[in-house]
């Protein structure tokens, strides 16, 4: 429940995106990597994100299990937790796309309407959906973290995919299985993806 802000007024800045964009020579926009947990966000996102630095375009990592270090250090895996994780990592990121940064997003975000509210919170025209739809067999079998297991055993609740709901985009922007494609072949996939959106030349 949020207190009633509606006397708070907003403040006008004299410089926006478009005038940061300007000094950068590229976009700013948000890559929002959706997918179960161990299905690769993470490594295609941190392999992008060096592909990116490598051509002079300033990004920034979002990352599930490091923001919940931090700024969600407080939250779970309730649905109620999710849905505020997602509502501060999407104020975040519609800051940093102010800010004129190319940002990377890797969170499982299981639900449509948690996606949905991380678009709003973002400049119109600013959110590219990409889903990591390796499938759970795989994600569970590689179980680089052993949570599949512990989830298996009813040691984690509510864990995405076994004992809590995923619901898949329904238009994402782009399909990636990393079980199929080499980590190479997703790079390549984003960066054409980015040039065809206009977001780098
Ligand atoms: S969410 O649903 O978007 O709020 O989740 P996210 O912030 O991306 O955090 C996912 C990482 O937390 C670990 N973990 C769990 N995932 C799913 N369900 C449960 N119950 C759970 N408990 C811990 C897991 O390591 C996820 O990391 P990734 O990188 O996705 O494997």
């Amino acid at each position: 429940q949020l207190p009633d802000n509606s006397h708070i007024k907003w403040q006008e800045y004299q410089i926006d995106a478009a005038k940061r964009a300007a000094i950068k020579g590229h976009q700013s926009t948000v890559l929002w990597f959706t997918g179960l947990s161990g299905s690769g966000k993470s490594t295609v996102a941190n392999a992008l994100e060096q592909a990116l630095v490598a051509k002079g375009i300033h990004t920034y990592l979002l990352d599930g299990d490091n923001v919940r270090h931090s700024l969600c250090a407080d939250l779970g895996f309730s649905e109620a937790d999710r849905n505020e994780n997602l509502r501060r990592v999407g104020a975040v990121a519609g800051l940093m796309v102010d800010a004129g940064l190319l940002v990377l997003s890797a969170f499982i975000s299981p639900y449509r309407n948690q996606r949905e509210l991380v678009k709003s919170l973002v400049p119109p025209g600013k959110f590219l959906e990409i889903h990591i739809a390796t499938p759970l067999e795989v994600c569970e079998q590689r179980d680089v973290k052993g949570l599949y297991k512990k989830a298996r055993a009813g040691e984690i609740r509510q864990f995405t995919g076994i004992s809590d709901p995923y619901e898949a985009p329904l238009a994402p922007d782009l399909v990636l299985n990393t079980a199929e494609s080499t980590l190479e072949q997703s790079v390549e996939q984003l960066l054409a993806l980015l040039v065809n959106k206009g977001v780098i030349a």
